[in-house]
């Protein structure tokens, strides 16, 4: 499907979703929200999809937020439905996706826009990033899950000061915090994240997504992770992969996993 905000670029196994609103600093606004949806919806459910980058057009913002300038005269009831509608349909499903999720943060990452990277399973950060939960200076607060996944990433101190003083941190600070994985230079941003991504591809994709299943639990208040844990640890044992897994290493060649 042909997208208005978004670029899609497929190499191989790996589907590039690259937010393209760059005059805009690839701000989210509803249209660019709804195709993302579509987007990821599509990339989970295509079997030639092994795992997503996302990033964002240009080299100056991964996303500077949600579009602002849609937020004038909404009231209560309106924030509520912004902020669960872009939650259910975007930034939990991205967390809950069964593929891979790289984020490549090649720029500004503020609000909505550091949201979408925390949703993701892995962030990359370009040495010139910016990231910050900037929402309190517009008399707002994060919305799409910034209060629960940075408090997870960073822990519940460093979360309250930066969401409370709306400050921006560098690349270098959010690795120190946990809050990206791996910093390198804006022109290897991408091969950074590919060398990640083609490492987990070469892995049995069922057993990944089980992985990912179980350590989402580690973080539902309301989930019995342990439990979520042993059903998906079985479901493994269910799949043609780990039988090739486990003949590949008796027989001493690599694996030929085909997802099944
Ligand atoms: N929503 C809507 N438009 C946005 C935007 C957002 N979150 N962030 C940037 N833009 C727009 C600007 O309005 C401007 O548009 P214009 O050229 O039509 O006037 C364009 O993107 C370029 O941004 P600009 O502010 O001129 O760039 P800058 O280099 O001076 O500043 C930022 C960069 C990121 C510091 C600044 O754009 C900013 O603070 N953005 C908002 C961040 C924010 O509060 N995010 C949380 C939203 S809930």
């Amino acid at each position: 499907m042909a997208f208005e905000n978004l670029l899609i670029e497929n190499k191989k196994r790996i589907q590039y979703i690259i937010i393209n609103r760059e005059s805009k600093l690839n701000a989210l606004n509803k249209a660019t929200l709804a195709e993302l949806h579509t987007a990821f919806y599509e990339a989970f459910h295509n079997p030639g999809v092994g795992g997503i980058i996302i990033t964002g057009a240009g080299q100056k913002a991964f996303v500077a937020g949600a579009d602002i300038a849609e937020f004038v005269g909404v009231d209560a009831d309106g924030g509520r439905d912004i902020a669960r509608q872009g939650q259910t349909t975007v930034f939990d499903m991205i967390e809950n996706g069964n593929k891979p999720v790289i984020a490549a943060i090649n720029g500004f990452a503020l609000g909505g826009g550091l949201e979408l990277a925390m949703a993701c399973h892995i962030r990359i950060a370009a040495d010139t990033a910016k990231m910050g939960l900037p929402e309190v200076t517009l008399g707002l607060m994060p919305g799409y899950g910034g209060t629960q996944r940075l408090s997870w990433l960073v822990g519940k101190g460093r979360a309250m000061e930066l969401i409370m003083t709306a400050e921006m941190i560098g690349a270098s600070d959010a690795h120190r915090f946990g809050l990206v994985n791996h910093v390198v230079s804006q022109d290897q941003l991408l091969e950074k994240a590919e060398e990640i991504l083609n490492k987990i591809l070469s892995k049995a994709p069922l057993a990944v997504a089980s992985a990912i299943t179980a350590i989402n639990a580690a973080f539902q208040p309301t989930a019995n992770g342990f439990e979520i844990e042993i059903n998906e640890f079985s479901r493994c044992f269910g799949t043609k992969d780990i039988k090739e897994g486990i003949s590949a290493f008796l027989q001493k060649r690599k694996p030929e996993f085909t997802g099944e």
